[in-house]
């Protein structure tokens, strides 16, 4: 089997790899000639863990290469994936479909022979369909199917998400179509993975579907946190206690500052987009939507109210800027809405950001960037955690206190004990969780 990735960002890059490793032959193409470039000279342009070994890895064996030429790659391909990005769209919050169908015209011009053409990147109830409409007005002669493959991996553990999904879903009524995809995926096949074959409007509504199912369950603890702060309650143990309920689920109900990431922010306003329009609207999502902007944006608020209720004139130190640990994307990362607003309300803001600095540079550039948590500490004023990168899971209390000009923590993602922090001597504040009077003992 031989086949093309269009597009060879995180989800390319990443499926394109597992599929060599797999045992088929894969020609991940990008029209970033500098993304391609690096790629043949052996480093990996974004950060993925044990992605550089396995890239190289299949590199040598023969299985992975890299071009910008489509055309040549199409049409050595049994299937071509296009994994291209599909962001919100400027003002109306639809996904842009200008990549999809921009590479899906490339794509019909350089077919030769049967080709299966797979959508990966996620995309809204009907492109496979339009996909399908394109390839046939740019080429009626072509001998074609469009097939529904969406990705669920999660950035941070992408290659094993990838290799051990907790299902696969295949859109697609075509049983040539079928056949292929299940020869591409015989691996997990063996391994008794869920396959699950689904038509084509089906596939491209599970996965919106599982994307907004997490992000509200996020936002019902984030709401449930609120509630607990006001009634003395600790969000932790009530995740605890309701997420051993099988019906339930432990997954995803952490506490925090409000999602982010490449997904969920852009996949949420895009289904309730296609629900409004396709007058069924799905209001819980729109209420999630607006709950979890709101949220982001009043997360200034608690830093600001840990320091007597003024940041002029004070400095900040955050640690972490990338949405989740073990990526660099910045992509609607929760510190592009609550570092600005500490810098707008007077402060200083010292960061540091174990992968996300030389991104978050060009998208947040009024801070100081720092070279390590203790570095963005000295001579601030409070400490936010923002990111719950392993580093500062540890940190040295007693080190940051002597850096810290007073030791105050604002800690988004309750990664500390409150009970410790105050023994330590650190006025704490989480997320959800009552923090003990130090006068009490
Ligand atoms: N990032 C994730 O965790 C994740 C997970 C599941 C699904 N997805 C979905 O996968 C899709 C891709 O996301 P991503 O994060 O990999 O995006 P990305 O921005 O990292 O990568 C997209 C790549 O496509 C390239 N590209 C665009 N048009 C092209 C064309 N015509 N020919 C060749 N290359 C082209 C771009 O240069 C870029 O490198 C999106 O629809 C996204 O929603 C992402």
């Amino acid at each position: 089997m031989r086949i093309s990735m269009i597009g060879t960002g995180y989800v390319g890059l990443v499926s394109g790899t597992c599929f060599s490793e797999f045992g088929v032959d894969v020609t991940c193409v990008d029209k970033d000639a500098r993304k391609i470039d690096r790629l043949n000279n052996g480093e990996i342009p974004i950060f993925e863990p044990g992605l550089d070994a396995l890239v190289a890895s299949n590199v040598a064996a023969g299985r992975l290469s890299f071009t910008t030429d489509l055309s040549e790659a199409v049409a050595a391909s049994d299937a071509v994936f296009i994994a291209v990005g599909t962001p919100s769209r400027r003002g109306d919050g639809h996904a842009d479909l200008s990549y999809v169908y921009a590479a899906a015209r490339e794509i019909a011009r350089a077919m030769t022979g049967y080709t299966v053409v797979v959508t990966k990147s996620t995309v809204p109830v009907g492109t496979g369909r339009e996909v399908a409409r394109i390839i046939r007005e740019e080429r009626p002669d072509a001998d074609f199917d469009v097939v529904s493959n969406p990705e669920f991996l999660r950035e941070g553990s992408a290659i094993q998400d990838f290799m051990r999904p907790d299902r696969v879903v295949i859109g697609t009524s075509s049983p040539r179509a079928q056949e292929v995809m299940r020869q591409l995926y015989r691996v997990l096949y063996l391994i008794e993975t869920p396959i699950l074959f689904t038509e084509l409007e089906t596939s491209e509504l599970i996965k919106y579907a599982a994307n907004t199912f997490l992000a509200t369950k996020i936002t019902f603890i984030n709401e449930i946190a609120d509630l607990c702060e006001k009634v003395g309650a600790n969000v932790h143990d009530v995740a605890r206690g309701i997420g051993l309920d099988n019906r339930i689920g432990r997954k995803f109900l952490h506490a925090g500052p409000g999602y982010g990431g490449s997904c969920f922010p852009k996949d949420t306003l895009a289904l309730v987009k296609t629900a409004q329009e396709e007058g069924a609207p799905l209001r819980i999502v729109e209420t999630v939507v607006d709950i979890n902007a709101k949220r982001k944006k009043a997360m200034a608020t608690r830093v600001l109210d840990a320091c007597d209720g003024s940041l002029e004139g004070k400095t900040v130190a955050v640690l972490g800027l990338t949405f989740k640990p073990n990526t660099d994307d910045m992509r609607d990362s929760p510190s592009l809405d609550i570092v600005p607003a500490l810098v707008e309300a007077g402060a200083t803001v010292r960061a540091f950001d174990p992968e996300g600095m030389d991104e978050a540079r060009g998208l947040l550039p009024d801070i100081t960037y720092c070279d390590d948590a203790y570095d963005a500490m000295t001579g601030a004023d409070v400490v936010v955690l923002l990111t719950e990168w392993n580093e500062f899971r540890a940190l040295n209390l007693e080190r940051a206190k002597a850096l810290l000009k007073a030791p105050v923590m604002v800690d988004l993602r309750n990664v500390y004990t409150p009970a410790d922090m105050v023994a330590a001597g650190f006025r704490y504040t989480s997320i959800g969780r009552p923090t003990p009077d130090p006068s009490e003992g």
